[in-house]
């Protein structure tokens, strides 16, 4: 008798941003096992089902259900989107509120619940929600993660990609810091076709006459903002880029991603406790070795303030 492990993978909220993650997780057939879980229990059980209809297309059968918390205690990750419906030109830090208030009930049935687990926050703002829930539910720093600043990595490749008409994921490179305003490019440590991105466009610059780094580096800030104006929010880049962090630990890929993680003194930051996207190795058992960049001094003194403004927040919320 074959005895493997029956992966599990929980999704807590099915709002447009959770059902497109579960969507994204079947399709690539992440996971054995995956349970959903919705305030209303109705749009967990819909969504199962809607799923389940196309299970003779995708690659790889997923036996998908709703749940309760109980099923939190042997999942292998547990992803947290559920969250305020966002509101026309309000800031990720100004649904902080009524984020709280949603997700500290959920943090505590989870951790009741046995989990010990990686826990995959993606509601927003998503590095105070992760601090939050590190203290909320006591697990160690390597199992609790934000998704962060890895969707704004994946968003300034594919804006270089669109730029120059070539694979984005030939960019090497990352976008660190917080999930937002404060959020930056340290381009010094940026490649592209075997060399610096800034060598690339100086070599064709006749070709990029009107393009420069702080040009890239603000739409990709201001991507999430722009489609929430075109179409009400975003959900398919987000789902993407969780479900390939939990293929990552699933599969013990040890990819490195910059995922909102407990900063603890890295970049030489050490005033307090905060969570802050960096690039990671990420494994089976989540947040395994940081990968130093050497940032410069202008670039320290920018994941600095980013460190201090998410900081700031998590005060606000502190017990
Ligand atoms: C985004 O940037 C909503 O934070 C999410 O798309």
């Amino acid at each position: 008798m074959v005895t493997s492990h029956r992966s599990r993978v929980v999704i807590v909220g099915t709002g447009s941003v959770g059902a497109a993650t579960a969507g994204a997780i079947v399709l690539q057939g992440l996971c054995d096992e995956l349970v959903l879980i919705n305030h209303n229990p109705d749009k967990a059980s819909g969504l199962a089902m809607d799923l389940m209809d196309g299970s003779d297309y995708t690659g790889r059968f997923v036996s998908i259900r709703r749940g309760d918390w109980a099923d939190c205690r042997d999942a292998d990750i547990v992803i947290v989107t559920a969250g305020p419906k966002p509101k026309p030109g309000e800031t990720r830090f100004q649904e902080l509120g009524a984020a709280v208030d949603i997700v500290d009930p959920i943090l505590c049935a989870i951790r009741d619940s046995g989990f010990d687990g990686i826990l995959i926050m993606v509601s927003n703002p998503v590095d105070v929600l992760s601090w939050f829930a590190w203290k909320r539910t006591g697990l160690p720093r390597a199992q609790v993660i934000g998704s962060g600043t890895a969707l704004d990595t994946s968003r300034m490749k594919a804006i270089i990609g669109d730029i120059t008409r070539l694979d984005p994921r030939m960019v090497s490179g990352y976008v660190i810091g917080e999930h937002g305003d404060s959020q930056f490019v340290p381009w010094s440590t940026v490649s592209f076709v075997g060399k610096s991105f800034t060598r690339y466009l100086q070599d064709n610059r006749s070709r990029y006459v009107d393009i420069t780094l702080d040009g890239i580096e603000e739409r990709t800030r201001r991507r999430g903002l722009l489609i929430k104006s075109l179409r009400g929010g975003t959900s398919q880049g987000i789902a993407a880029t969780v479900a390939g962090l939990a293929r990552t630990i699933l599969w013990d890929e040890r990819r490195v991603v910059p995922v909102s993680t407990l900063i603890d003194g890295e970049y030489e930051y050490d005033e307090h406790d905060v969570f802050l996207s960096l690039p990671v190795a990420l494994n089976a058992d989540g947040v395994g070795d940081f990968v130093d960049l050497h940032l410069d001094e202008s670039e320290l003194a920018k994941f600095h303030r980013s460190a201090r403004i998410v900081r700031e927040h998590c005060a606000m919320i502190a017990d």
